[in-house]
């Protein structure tokens, strides 16, 4: 009785240990990265393949914005091809986002226990393929004291005005 239930509960295990290492067989075969230039050397075809649905997203668009289709088989895109012009952008905007994040959010001092936001594409794009650069202040009329010119009209608004006037300011 005592070995019935032994040799019942050996075949489980081995039944299981059977089946879990047949998973791993079923798993998809990870694709081959051919042609990274931005991205550290280090990230596999899943990370990669990952950030990819994030950039679609971020910018509100398809992959065959960035990527060209395949010379044989098209409207199959081939995604090792540079052909497109917008992956060499794409290209700068990862080296510009990892420069923001490395040399300048970097040093900022974080006062708060939460950590530190990093930049990403969505910072900027928010699902725009550009990014939406004026502000609207339509909606926007603060309170102004009724005596005097209007903020608009003095010279500290208009030092303000543009945004390298605005660093030139700040580097004081
Ligand atoms: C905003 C532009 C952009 C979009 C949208 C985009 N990609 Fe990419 N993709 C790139 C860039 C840039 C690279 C190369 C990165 C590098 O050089 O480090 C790349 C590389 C890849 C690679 C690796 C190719 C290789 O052989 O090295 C795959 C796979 C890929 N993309 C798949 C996709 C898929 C699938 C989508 C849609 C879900 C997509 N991409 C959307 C810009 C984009
Ligand atoms: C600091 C802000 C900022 C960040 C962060 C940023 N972008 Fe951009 N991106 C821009 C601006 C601004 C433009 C528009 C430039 C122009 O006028 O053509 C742009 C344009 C682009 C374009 C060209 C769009 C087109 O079709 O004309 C691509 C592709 C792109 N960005 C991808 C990315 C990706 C991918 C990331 C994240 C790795 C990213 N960007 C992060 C500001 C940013």
């Amino acid at each position: 009785m005592l070995s019935k239930k032994f040799f019942v509960m050996s075949m489980l295990i081995l039944i299981v240990a059977f089946a879990s290492q047949s998973f791993s067989y079923i798993q998809r075969a990870p694709g081959k990265l051919k042609n990274i230039k931005a991205f550290p050397a280090t990230m596999t075809y899943d990370e990669v393949d990952h950030q990819m649905d994030i950039f679609k997203v971020a910018l509100g668009v398809k992959c065959n914005h960035c990527h060209a289709q395949t010379k044989e088989s098209a409207p199959k895109l081939d995604m090792s091809s540079d052909d497109n012009p917008k992956k060499d952008i794409a290209r700068e905007m990862i080296r510009m986002t990892r420069d923001l994040n490395e040399k300048y959010m970097a040093q900022l001092s974080n006062t708060s226990k939460e950590p530190l936001q990093e930049i990403t594409c969505n910072t900027c794009h928010r699902g725009n393929i550009k990014p939406e650069d004026k502000v609207n202040l339509d909606n926007h009329r603060p309170e102004r004291p009724s005596q005097g010119p209007s903020n608009t009209n003095t010279t500290a608004a208009k030092r303000f005005s543009s945004l390298s006037a605005l660093a030139r300011l700040s580097n004081k």
